[in-house]
C-alpha cells in the first residue's frame, strides 16, 4: 500500500537534483514510470537517455552524431538541419542524445542537467531501470552499469544503476502502465529516498550502487511492500576478502543468487567504480548503515 501525504511530507526536505539516464532508450517506460515517480516524489529529475536502444554497449561514450531518422518509437522526428541532441518540446525534462548511455548520462550531467537548475550540478545520478538481467558476466558490458560508473567515477556524482527482471519491450506512452513498469519505478524511488535521507554524502567516493529486482509476474510481487531487500555481491566471492558481517555471515550472497531464486527480492550490491567490481567491507559498511532497516537477510 503507498501512503502519497507520508510520502511527500517526508520527502519535501530531501528533495533532490536527480539526472537519469538508461540504455534501453530514452522512450523506453521503465525509465518515463521512474522520472515520474521521482517527480511524485518531489525530486527535481531531468532524464538524458539515448535516442535509441544501446543495449550491451558498456562504458562506450562518443561523440552524438546528428541524427537523422526517427528516434525509438517513433518518439522524436528528425530536425532539418538534423540535431545530435533533442529535447521534447512539451516537457525540457525529457531529452534524447543520438549516442550511447556513458554519452547520455556525461550530456546530462555536465549541460541537460544544470540547464534547468541554474547551473546547478546533480545531487544523483541513476540509471534504468534495465530492462531484463542476465547473469553477473553481464555487468561489464551493461550500459546501464556503464552509465552509474562514469557518473561515481569521472562526473564524481553518487550513482545507482537498476535493473529489473520482467522483460518485454514498452513504449513510453503505453497505457495502462504494466505493474512491473510501476512497482520498479517505486521501488527504485523508496531506494533512492531512503539512501539520501540521512543527507550527504549519499556514497562513498568512486562507489555505484548495483540493485536489481527480481520478476513481477501475475498476481506475484505486485506491491512494493512484497519485497525484501539484500544486501549483495556483484561477483562471487570465494577468494576475495570476507564482506561486511550481516545476518551473522561474513560473506554476502551474490546478486545471482538472489534474484534467480524466485521470490520478491531486491540485491542491492555496493560496486567499486574502479573496476566495476564488489566493493570492499568498509564501503559496504556504510552502505549498509544508511540503508539500516531496510535490508533483511538471505535465507
Ligand atoms: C512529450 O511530452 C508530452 C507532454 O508531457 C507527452 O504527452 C508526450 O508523450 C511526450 N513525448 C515523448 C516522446 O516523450
Ligand atoms: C535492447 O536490445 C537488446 C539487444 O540488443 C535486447 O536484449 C533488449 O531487450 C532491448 N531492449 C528493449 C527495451 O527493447
Ligand atoms: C543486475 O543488474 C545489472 C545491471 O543492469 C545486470 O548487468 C546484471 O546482469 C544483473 N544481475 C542479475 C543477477 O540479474
Amino acid at each position: 500500500m503507498r501512503l502519497p501525504l507520508l510520502t511527500s511530507l517526508a520527502l519535501s526536505a530531501h528533495a533532490l537534483r536527480i539526472i537519469q539516464s538508461n540504455d534501453d532508450g530514452w522512450a523506453e517506460l521503465y525509465v518515463r514510470s521512474f522520472h515520474d515517480e521521482l517527480l511524485a516524489a518531489g525530486h527535481d529529475a531531468v532524464l538524458s537517455g539515448p535516442a535509441e536502444n544501446r543495449s550491451g554497449t558498456g562504458s562506450t561514450d562518443i561523440e552524438p552524431s546528428p541524427r537523422t531518422s526517427p528516434c525509438q518509437y517513433n518518439s522524436c522526428t528528425p530536425q532539418s538541419p538534423p540535431t545530435p541532441l533533442g529535447t521534447n518540446a512539451t516537457s525540457p525534462r525529457l531529452n534524447w542524445v543520438n549516442s550511447f548511455p556513458v554519452t547520455a548520462m556525461r550530456y546530462g550531467i555536465s549541460t541537460l542537467g544544470p540547464q534547468l537548475w541554474s547551473g546547478a550540478p546533480p545531487d544523483l545520478a541513476v540509471a534504468g531501470p534495465n530492462v531484463g538481467s542476465n547473469l553477473y558476466l553481464q555487468v561489464h558490458f551493461s550500459g546501464t552499469v556503464g552509465a552509474a560508473v562514469y557518473a561515481a567515477r569521472e562526473a564524481r556524482i553518487p550513482s545507482i544503476a537498476f535493473s529489473g527482471k520482467s522483460t518485454g519491450t514498452l513504449a513510453w506512452n503505453t497505457t495502462p502502465v504494466p505493474a512491473r513498469s510501476a512497482v520498479y519505478a517505486q521501488l527504485a524511488t523508496k531506494l533512492v529516498n531512503t539512501l539520501t535521507a540521512g543527507g550527504k554524502p549519499y556514497l562513498p567516493e568512486d562507489v555505484w550502487l548495483n540493485v536489481n529486482f527480481s520478476e513481477v509476474d501475475g498476481e506475484e510481487c505486485k506491491d512494493v511492500e512484497d519485497f525484501r531487500w539484500v544486501l549483495t555481491r556483484i561477483n562471487v566471492g570465494v577468494f576475495s576478502r570476507p564482506d561486511v558481517q550481516m545476518c551473522g555471515r561474513t560473506r554476502l550472497p551474490t546478486e545471482t543468487e538472489v534474484i534467480w531464486r524466485g521470490g520478491c527480492w531486491v540485491s542491492v550490491s555496493v560496486g567499486d567504480a574502479a573496476d566495476k567490481s564488489t566493493a570492499d567491507a568498509g564501503r559496504q559498511g556504510v552502505v549498509a548503515e544508511r540503508l539500516g532497516g531496510l535490508l533483511g537477510c538471505f535465507p
